[in-house]
This record gives structure tokens, C-alpha cells and sequence, in this order.
């Protein structure tokens, strides 16, 4: 299948006061296709940087990262970013903030209304599409900010910790609702997490990677499945994988000396 994105050789360093702060150290990644992908690993490992990168926030300093084929230049409408922190307008409904992209990409009113609707409805919030932010819940609040990235109806969803706030029982039922629009829609997702669990729930590969410097450790293939079930959560193969994860992610050996 062809890739959606990839990270060629991706370099990224900051400069500090007396060295060179290696963040992402030579990172290859091929994303397919409508392929969900997690990235899980240490804090400070570079997965933000990542998926900066993919979405055209910050740039490489050496190497490529390439969506359809073509240099990442900056932000665009293919693709949606979700972070932890959802940033709702709070003077405005449900509804309002989900077509405020469309607005701004100038999408004509009724087919604002009817995309905004179809993509309330996908996050399971048709019932509090008048209501204002802060009568919601913080799970809510997530569902809205999930359903203004989807409305846009972009090809790859890049998502940093969306689920990171939430409480357990949220988190679950977002992750089913993600995976049902996923299978829907069929979008490439980069999703990054720091729970072993989600990970391999949503995936079909696990990114692990390791930290000082940033770089991929190694990659943990899901073979369970779509669509994922309570039930495989519970399964001695989803352990399996699920222990093999965990182990990649916190034993991991130190790095090998720059030479
Ligand atoms: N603008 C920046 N200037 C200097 N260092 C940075 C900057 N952005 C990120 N870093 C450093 O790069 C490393 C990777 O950061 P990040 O991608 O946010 O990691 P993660 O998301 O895996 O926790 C961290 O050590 C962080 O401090
Ligand atoms: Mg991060």
C-alpha cells in the first residue's frame, strides 16, 4: 500500500548553551495509508517533535518528512491535529466551534451545517450540539474539539495525547468511538500515547521509542483484528503483545555512545 507519510532519515537538534541538544536522531517511519499508527516512549523521546513535524509546525533539520510524496511545508486542511489540551471557544455552542473551520475555509453555510452535524453525531454528542463548553464535561469538551478536527474531513488525523486528561471509563469509550469513525471513514492516524494499553488497543503498529537521543526502538506489529472488542482487551494475545510493549518501552538499554 502506498504511505501516507513518512520521516526519512529525520534529524532534529536544538541548539543549547554550550552543545547541540540531539532531539530526533536519524527517525525512518513509513505510515501507510489508512494505517493507525501509536507512538509510545519515555517523556522527552521526541514524539511531539514527530508529529510537529507531520502536521508542518516545526521542520527537520536534516532528513525529509513527506505526506503523499511531497515535502511537509507547513499546516494544511488534509491534515487534523488534536492535542491533550482541547481548545474550545467558550462563548460559542458545540455546533458553532465545529463549523468554525469550515467558516474559515469558507465552506458555504448549509454545507457547513451539514458537515458540523454529521461530525457531532460521529463523537456521539448530537445531544449537547447547542450547549455551551463549560456545561460540558472534559470528556465532552474532547468529543467537540475530535469532531471540529473531523468536520474539515482531513485525510490523516495526527493526535498528541488526546485522552492523556481523561478519566478511564472516558478514555475507553473514546478510543471505540475513534476506532468506529476510523473504520468509517478511513483516515491515516498517528496517534501517541503514553498508555501501553491504548496503544496497542488502537493500533495496527506500535512506534516505541526511546529517549537521549530520540529514536525509534523498535516497532510492535498488532496482529488482532477490526474491529477491536472489549473482549480482545482482555485476551491472552492482546496481553501477549501488550507485555511485549511495555517491555520495549521500560527496559529499554541506553543508548550507544555518539562516536
Ligand atoms: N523548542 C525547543 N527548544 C529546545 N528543546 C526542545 C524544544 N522542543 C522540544 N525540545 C526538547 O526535545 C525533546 C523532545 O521533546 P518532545 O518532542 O516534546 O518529547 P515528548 O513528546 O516525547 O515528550 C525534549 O527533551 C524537549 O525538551
Ligand atoms: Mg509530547
Amino acid at each position: 500500500m502506498k504511505n501516507k507519510i513518512s520521516f526519512k532519515d529525520v534529524v532534529k537538534t536544538y541548539p543549547m548553551k554550550d552543545a547541540t541538544f540531539t532531539a530526533l536522531d536519524h527517525v525512518s517511519l513509513d505510515i501507510a495509508d489508512q494505517e493507525f499508527v501509536t507512538v509510545v516512549g519515555p517523556s522527552g523521546c521526541g514524539k511531539s517533535t514527530l508529529l510537529s513535524m507531520a502536521a508542518g509546525l516545526v521542520g527537520p533539520t536534516a532528513g525529509e518528512v513527506l505526506v503523499d510524496d511531497a515535502p511537509v511545508t507547513g499546516p494544511g486542511p488534509d491534515r487534523g491535529v488534536i492535542f491533550q489540551q482541547y481548545a474550545l471557544f467558550p462563548w460559542l455552542t458545540v455546533r458553532k466551534n465545529v463549523e468554525f473551520g469550515l467558516r474559515l475555509a469558507a465552506i458555504p453555510a448549509e454545507e457547513r451545517r451539514r458537515r458540523a452535524e454529521r461530525a457531532i453525531e460521529l463523537v456521539g454528542l448530537a445531544d449537547f450540539a447547542d450547549a455551551l463548553p463549560r456545561t460540558l464535561s472534559g470528556g465532552m469538551k474532547q468529543r467537540c474539539a475530535i469532531a471540529r478536527a473531523y468536520a474539515v474531513n482531513p485525510q490523516v488525523l495526527l493526535m498528541d495525547e488526546p485522552f492523556g486528561a481523561l478519566d478511564a471509563l472516558t478514555r475507553v469509550q473514546l478510543q471505540d468511538q475513534l476506532l468506529h469513525t476510523w473504520s468509517q471513514e478511513r483516515r491515516t492516524v498517528m496517534f501517541i500515547t503514553h498508555d501501553v494499553d491504548e496503544a496497542v488497543y488502537l493500533a495496527r503498529r506500535v512506534v516505541v521509542m526511546a529517549a537521549r537521543p530520540g529514536r525509534i526502538q523498535t516497532i510492535v506489529d498488532v496482529d488482532l483484528p477490526y474491529p477491536r472488542t472489549e473482549e480482545m482487551r482482555l485476551s491472552p494475545e492482546f496481553g501477549a503483545i501488550r507485555n511485549d510493549v511495555w517491555h520495549s518501552v521500560y527496559h529499554q538499554p541506553p543508548a550507544t555512545p555518539a562516536a
